[in-house]
């Protein structure tokens, strides 16, 4: 089949939930993805955020095909290595003490709501202890819990009744939080540096006052670092750079590396509330994905990544800053390590479509920020690259401007 082919049997045999680019995806070496005809792409997204080491890493690679002549699969009523293994390592990183394994991102978020309600209820916290706050440019997945936490009117309004029970707090609004806060609230989920939402770090100012106001209120801080976690932004967590610690922390995109994986994280003091049967999943936690992972953090710390990606991450944010420099549209660039976006003042797809025919393939994210999650094994060259071709796109934005606008330039051809 061709991807016009593809498109047909797609648009007749699946539902329509995502809008997608014109590439039809073969197959991926470190960080270059090559559709069906031959043609080389840099790819800087990294199938949003999970592909951390590109595609065919030799370690990688290794394990899995060794794994794969031993098991995929061993249910939850029985043993295998590697759950303990990686619940070590990710124990040891984050400096809570207890994982639960799942297979998503919004199962982590799903599974993080039922444990704060259910230590409250258990630890008999209080008559109504069932609050939640989130903020209200959050994303943190699409199932009714988690979505319920998610602030976008586009995500939650067609599926209406939510869960009840959760209340949005105004981002980085350290008084705003304040005045939220009561003893009713049984934890407060934070992403913080916020993916969806547009690429928007949460200030020390407002998750210092968010811990402080748990401990006083005895709530949960849940932090969700399902993007931004695990080495993304050149350190494990990016909450690290605070000095706070979470009582609760979910994880996912990356852990597994392309093998569902979600993770939940937390203390000693709030993991009892999850006994037998409270809790669980068929798939989660499995030996494949969870080796995988294992063998990631491996890497991570083998070769030094963490280091490279905030050396890396600097230099494609700097050479972000001298585009938003060059042209007037781009009206800001934000994030941290290899989690960076650059917001323009239009609309920005159709940048993703002409990045996509010059080899490079980018995401926009919130309609008007251009996201960049490469693989944590990028090169300067290729981000250098990717900038050129950056370059050569905006000035055609650019010369399109004095003509009329961007968007009807950038139209055609799609
Ligand atoms: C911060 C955050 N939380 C939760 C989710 C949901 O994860 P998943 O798509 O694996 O369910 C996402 C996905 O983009 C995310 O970025």
């Amino acid at each position: 089949m061709n991807l016009k082919q593809i498109v047909e049997a797609e648009s007749r045999y699946l539902t329509s939930n995502y809008k997608k680019y014109p590439l039809f995806v073969e197959k991926g070496r470190k960080c270059i993805v090559y559709d069906y005809a031959g043609k080389r792409y840099i790819d800087l997204l990294a199938g949003i955020a999970v592909n951390a080491l590109g595609y065919n890493h030799p370690r990688i690679t290794n394990i899995f095909r060794k794994q794969l002549k031993k098991s995929v699969h061993v249910c939850n009523l029985f043993y295998h290595p590697y759950q303990a293994l990686l619940a070590q390592k990710l124990v040891e990183i984050s400096g809570l003490q207890k994982a639960f394994f799942c297979n998503s991102g919004t199962e982590a978020v799903e599974a993080a709501f039922k444990l704060a309600r259910g230590y409250a209820y258990k630890n008999q916290l209080g008559e109504g202890k069932h609050e939640i706050l989130t903020l209200d440019n959050a994303f943190h997945g699409r199932t009714y819990g988690a979505l319920s936490a998610t602030a976008s009117d586009k995500y939650r309004k067609p599926y209406e009744p939510l869960v009840p029970g959760f209340r949005f707090v105004r981002f980085n609004a350290v008084d705003h939080l304040h005045a939220s806060f009561n003893d009713r609230v049984c934890a407060i989920i934070i992403e913080p540096l916020q993916g969806e939402g547009g690429i928007h770090a949460c200030s020390e100012a407002f998750l210092k006052a968010a811990r402080d106001l748990c401990d006083q209120h005895r709530a949960l801080l849940i932090f969700d670092e399902i993007q931004c976690g695990i080495g993304r932004t050149g350190c494990y967590f990016y909450y690290e750079k605070f000095g706070i610690r979470p009582d609760i922390l979910t994880l996912a995109k990356p852990l597994g590396l392309g093998i569902p994986l979600g993770a939940l994280l937390t203390t000693d003091a709030v993991a009892p509330t999850f006994g037998p049967g409270d809790h669980g999943t068929t798939f989660g936690g499995g030996p494949l994905a969870c080796r995988l992972g294992f063998e990631f953090l491996k890497v991570l710390q083998d070769e030094g990544l963490l280091e490279e990606i905030r050396e890396k991450g600097d230099y494609f944010r700097t050479e972000l800053l001298g585009l938003k420099e060059k042209y007037s549209f781009a009206t800001d660039v934000r994030g941290e390590g290899l989690m960076l976006g650059m917001q323009l003042d239009f609309p920005a797809r159709e940048i993703v479509n002409r990045c996509l025919e010059a080899g490079f393939i980018i995401n926009v994210t919130n309609d008007n920020v251009l996201r960049f999650l490469p693989p944590y094994i990028i090169t300067k060259k290729e981000i250098s690259k990717f900038i050129k071709a950056l370059d050569k796109i905006f000035s055609e934005v650019a010369q399109a401007r004095t003509e009329g606008s961007p968007a009807a330039a950038l139209a055609g051809g799609h």
